[in-house]
C-alpha cells in the first residue's frame, strides 16, 4: 500500500454488479490470507472475509445507499477484546487500501448495513461481532439518492489547524512540518460520517502523539485508520520509528491512544 493508493481512495457506493474477477480477485483472496495471519497494532487478530451474494447468502441489504455491489468483504472480531474497534480499523483499511491499489471501488460501511444477512454469509461465531463492511467492485451505474447526498460532502476534510498541533493541543503545527505528508495522508483518511476524530501532537523531535476527539464507538475504527495512514506514509517516507503506547494525559475533549516514537 503506497500514499498513492491513500490519496487515489474515495467512497464509491453506486457499483456496476459484477463481482470482482480474474486476476484481481486472486490477489485480493491471496492478501485477505496474509491479514488474516498478522495481528492489528493492539494485538487482534481480525478475521477478514470475501463475499459475493448468491442464492445461498440471499441480497446482503446495505439499506438503500449502495447500488448494484454483488461482492464484499466484512471484518469479525473477538467481542470485548481490547481496543479492537482501532484494530479493525487498522486491518481493513490496509484492505480498502490495497483493493484501490487494484482498481476496485470500495466504501466502508459501519452502520448501513443489514448485520443479520452478513453475519449468516460469513458465518459469524458466537464469541465474534461485525463491525464492517465494504462494497468491492467496479464503479458505475447509478447512484442511489442517499448515496449522492452523503458523496456532496465526502471530499471535505477539516483543515490542518485542526487537526495537527506542536506541544500542545492548542498550538497549531506549521504546515511545512518534516512529516507533512505523512499528516496529510493521514487527513485524507476515510472516518465514519467524516468526523475526522483524530488529532496529532508533535513532541519535538521525538515522536507524534494520537488522540482522538471521536465521541462514539465507531471513531475508534477512525483511529485504527489513521494509524494505518500514518505507517504506510511514514515507511514510504523512510522515517522509522514504533507505535508505543506512553504515560500521556488525557487533555479536554481529547483522549490519548499512542504515539509513534521515532528511532
Ligand atoms: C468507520 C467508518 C464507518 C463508515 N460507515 C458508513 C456507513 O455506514 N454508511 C456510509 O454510507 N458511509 C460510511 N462511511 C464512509 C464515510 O462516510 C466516508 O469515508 C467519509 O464521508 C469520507 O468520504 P471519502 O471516503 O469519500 O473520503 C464510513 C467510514 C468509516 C471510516
Amino acid at each position: 500500500m503506497t500514499i498513492e493508493n491513500i490519496m487515489n481512495r474515495k467512497s464509491i457506493r453506486n457499483y456496476t454488479g459484477e463481482p470482482v474477477h480474474g486476476a484481481a480477485l486472486e490477489k485480493l483472496t491471496a492478501f485477505i490470507n496474509e491479514l488474516n495471519e498478522s495481528a492489528g497494532i493492539f494485538g487482534n487478530k481480525i478475521r477478514l472475509q470475501y463475499i459475493e451474494s448468491n442464492s445461498d447468502t440471499g441480497k446482503l441489504g446495505t439499506y438503500g445507499v449502495i447500488k448494484g455491489a454483488r461482492s464484499f468483504f466484512a471484518a469479525a472480531c473477538k467481542k470485548n477484546a481490547y481496543y479492537y474497534m482501532e484494530d479493525v480499523g487498522y486491518q481493513f483499511e490496509k484492505l480498502v487500501l490495497f483493493a484501490t491499489g487494484l482498481g476496485l471501488a470500495t466504501v466502508i460501511l459501519g452502520g448501513t448495513f443489514s448485520r443479520g444477512s452478513f453475519s449468516r454469509a460469513i458465518g459469524l461465531k458466537e464469541d465474534e461481532i461485525l463491525p464492517l463492511v465494504s462494497p468491492v467492485g467496479y464503479a458505475g451505474g447509478k447512484k442511489s439518492l442517499l448515496g449522492r447526498m452523503i458523496k456532496s460532502k465526502s471530499g471535505d476534510r477539516k483543515p490542518w489547524s485542526e487537526l495537527f498541533f506542536d506541544g500542545d493541543l492548542h498550538t497549531p503545527l506549521s504546515e511545512s512540518d518534516e512529516f507533512a505528508a505523512v499528516l496529510e495522508a493521514v487527513r485524507r483518511a476515510p472516518s465514519a460520517i467524516n468526523a475526522q476524530p483524530w488529532r496529532i501532537v508533535r513532541d519535538g523531535g521525538a515522536g507524534y502523539h494520537f488522540y482522538s476527539a471521536g465521541k462514539i464507538e465507531m471513531n475508534r475504527a477512525d483511529m485504527g485508520i489513521a494509524l494505518c495512514h500514518f505507517e504506510i506514509a511514514a515507511a514510504e517516507k523512510g522515517f522509522t520509528g514504533q507505535f508505543q503506547v506512553l504515560e500521556q494525559n488525557n487533555v479536554e475533549n481529547a483522549k490519548y491512544l499512542i504515539s509513534f516514537v521515532r528511532g
